[in-house]
């Protein structure tokens, strides 16, 4: 376990803490923290939804650059396969997730967000793969998930580039799907993360995971994989309770498990 990353509980929301002074830059021990939270966030059945958050100034301005400086090729071939764990282990997290991007989320840091179900951004964040301009590419998913969230001509702009996204030309992008003022940025992600608290986990779970397994895959095995979720949510009790809900017109939501 490490101070860096934490993951702290509150009303049925787990907030994935990054506290790495000055710039959340992510260096080994950050990274396994993250795999330990959302492992833990995972598990807990009093996590329903998770926010990732970097604080009030800065989500992550990347990998940690002074740690990679020194490396060898084959020390980044045993490391590389940590750099896309940490992110997949946000990406596979089985309930819904969401990036509450304040100041920088760069590199790395913009790999994080890719990770997250959604991403809210401060009015004044910036987001980016400035990578090339130290002479590699993104290494935590940036390449694949940027391009499949916002096309790949757009993420061979960005990537090429390395430029600076500010938040409204991330949201014309749809790169973030929402921009609120800096210092409604936590409470923002926490309203959006509060609609699932109490709701039917395994039926989210199972819409998180045919939506994106399906996207990896050709149209029939998709809805295969739909089909056999779908099925399988038919011997939850969530399934059974939302059901007689409605049958005998319950009102508001029904009192899932
Ligand atoms: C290590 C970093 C860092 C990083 C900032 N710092 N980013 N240290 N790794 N990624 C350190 C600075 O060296 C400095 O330390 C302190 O944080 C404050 O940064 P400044 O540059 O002085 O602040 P500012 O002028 O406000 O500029 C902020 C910034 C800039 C725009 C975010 O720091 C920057 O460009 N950082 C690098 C961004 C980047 O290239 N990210 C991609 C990394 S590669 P001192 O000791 O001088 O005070 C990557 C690969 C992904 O992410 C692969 C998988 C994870």
């Amino acid at each position: 376990m490490t101070d860096l990353v934490r993951l702290e509980v509150e009303d049925g929301i787990g907030t994935i803490r990054l506290d790495r002074a000055p710039m959340n830059a992510l260096n080994a021990e950050i990274q396994h923290g993250l795999i330990a939270a959302c492992r833990e966030a995972a598990q807990r059945k009093d996590v329903a939804a998770v926010i990732v958050w970097g604080g009030e100034k800065v989500f992550a301005a990347g990998a940690d650059i002074k740690e990679m400086e020194t490396m060898s090729y084959t020390d980044m071939v045993d490391h590389s396969a940590l750099l896309q764990d940490f992110t997949r282990s946000l990406a596979q997290l089985p309930k819904p997730t969401v990036a509450a991007i304040t100041g920088y989320a760069l590199g790395g840091g913009c790999e994080v967000a890719l990770a997250c179900d959604f991403r809210i951004a401060a009015d004044d964040a910036v987001l980016g793969q400035p990578e090339v301009s130290l002479g590699i590419i993104p290494g935590a998913g940036g390449t694949q998930r940027l391009a499949r969230l916002v096309g790949p001509s757009r993420a061979k702009d960005l990537v090429f580039s390395g430029r600076f996204v500010k938040a409204p030309e991330a949201l014309a992008i749809g790169l973030v799907d929402s921009v609120v003022p800096a210092s409604e940025v936590y409470e923002s992600a926490r309203s959006m993360m509060a609609r699932y608290v109490g709701g039917p986990a395994y039926a989210l779970r199972a819409a998180k995971e045919a939506i994106d397994r399906g996207l990896e895959v050709d149209l029939d095995s998709g809805l295969e994989i739909e089909r056999m979720l779908f099925s399988a949510l038919f011997a939850t009790k969530d399934r059974a309770i939302g059901m007689r809900h409605f049958v005998e017109k319950g009102r508001g939501p029904a009192p899932f498990e």
